[in-house]
């Protein structure tokens, strides 16, 4: 065939096209994917021709230019807030997914009473992984999708707001997001770097704390895939400019006591009134010093962490988290009082078969337990069940005798419940002897250069 002549019309790009270049291990263009990106965006493209794009990605991944173009793209899908009207350094932090991960709403309130503008924007649950958003609604009333006009209303008077994906700031990734969330097409660096820096891109921050999870229930199970996605992404916000750092984080066993919407929602007061389980507290501390560093509200981690502790013993990060609640539509009266969060109708303890130490928690499988119960979706149209989930009663490294409860689930449902017991059971090892050494919370730091620090 002749090439084209000069004089020639460009080619169409064809969504079909584009699919069987990524399957078939060809590069794309920045015009094929942004072509790709704004026909789905528009509606153009369906749904399945996406689908078939995103596994093609999942399956033989995305060049480092691809993953630019593709992060460009989403990025400009929508608006770039201008929050230049704020005085205060602009700072976000964000995870990429884990089981009973809530440490968002601690650090959102802790960081705006510590004196920093935190424009949030999150995203729903995910694969196994719980979601923001899903958490957030489970406030009654309480409203994630506000106009821009709104968003800076709210920080304009408590300093934090947390909202989705809208229509306005990153439409791409409110789509692509809940296409991959029922496709199993989450577990990719490239995806998961172009949808979560589009978005952080996208509010108009000037450092962002990324908290890279590992271990069994993260999407990036080892520690050398954490440690390749983090550096992605702060490569990613140094070339835009932003300063950047990534804490590579403990994901082999959930965050905290509680997974589940309502649940955490609880979980994350009691840590906010100074209490809650030790290891969603420090880490909750570990990244509000890493925002108060990059916003220069602390010039040394301690001096970072000591300032949350403050924030929050003081009752001034509840007072904020209240206030964000109330301007957000939600009723403050669960708040003050937690048992008027939704609650399921129904418990179920789940018992040891055996006496010794919890060795491991199969950590995806928890949180797979919680999705099966209601609390996240495994298609697009499902509803989400703010009331259920599971209640951790042993942790690894903790002694049980047999017949000791392991978790209480929270349902409301029987045949969804027996479903998520057998995914528990198998899910707890226990052994003679408790494991020689317990997992670090914090693995290690990558900086904004993407170099170990
Ligand atoms: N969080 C996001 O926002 N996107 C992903 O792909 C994974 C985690």
């Amino acid at each position: 065939m002749n090439p084209p002549s000069g004089n020639a019309p460009a080619a169409p790009i064809r969504a079909v096209d584009v699919i069987r270049k990524t399957r078939d291990h060809q590069e794309l263009s920045t015009a094929e994917i942004g072509s790709l990106v704004e026909g789905y965006t528009r509606g153009e493209i369906p749904d399945y021709q996406a689908a078939a794009w995103l596994m093609a990605a999942v399956i033989r991944g995305l060049t480092r230019a691809e993953t630019a173009a593709l992060t460009d793209a989403m990025l400009r899908s929508g608006e770039v807030l201008d929050l230049s009207d704020f005085s205060a350094s602009k700072v976000d932090k964000h995870s990429t997914g884990g089981v009973g991960d809530k440490t968002s709403l601690v650090l959102a309130p802790v960081a705006a009473a510590g004196g920093l503008i935190v424009p949030m924007i999150s995203g729903r649950g995910l694969g196994h992984t719980g979601g923001t958003l899903d958490k957030l609604e489970s406030i009654p009333g309480f409203n994630v999708n506000l106009p821009v006009a709104e968003f800076r209303r709210v920080l304009h008077a408590c300093g934090c707001c947390m909202i989705g994906q809208t229509a306005e700031i990153a439409p791409a990734d409110r789509k692509l997001y809940a296409l991959r969330d029922v496709t199993s097409t989450v577990e990719s660096p490239y995806l998961i770097c172009a949808s979560i820096m589009s978005k952080k891109l996208a509010e108009g921050i000037d450092a962002l704390v990324l908290d890279v999870k590992t271990g069994s229930g993260a999407f990036m199970k080892k520690e050398e895939d954490a440690v390749f996605l983090a550096e992605l992404m702060a490569e990613t916000g140094q070339r835009m400019g932003k300063k950047v750092v990534a804490l590579i984080t403990d994901m082999d066993q959930p965050l905290g006591l509680k997974v589940g919407n309502s649940l955490e929602v609880a979980e994350v007061i009691d840590v906010l009134r100074g209490q809650g389980p030790a290891d969603l507290r420090e880490l909750c501390l570990e990244l509000a010093a890493w925002m108060f560093l990059l916003g220069g509200k602390a010039s040394t981690l301690p001096e970072g962490k000591q300032t949350a502790e403050q924030l929050i013993n003081s009752g001034k990060a509840l007072a904020r988290f209240r206030q964000m609640v109330e301007l957000q539509g939600g009723d403050v009266r669960a708040i003050d009082d937690p048992a008027r969060l939704p609650h399921a109708q129904h418990t179920l303890d789940v018992a040891s078969p055996r006496s010794g130490y919890v060795s491991a928690i199969h950590c995806e499988a928890i949180g797979t337990a919680c999705v099966i119960l209601g609390g996240g979706r495994e298609k697009k149209e499902d509803t989400v069940d703010p009331a259920v989930g599971i209640v951790l009663r042993k942790k690894v490294g903790d002694a049980v005798t047999a017949g000791d409860p392991l978790c209480t689930i929270h349902h409301n449902s029987d045949s969804r419940s027996a479903r998520a017991r057998q995914l528990i059971e198998a899910s707890y090892q226990i052994a003679d002897r408790p494991p020689s050494a317990a997992r670090p919370l914090v693995h290690r730091v990558i900086n904004r250069s993407g170099e170990e620090i």
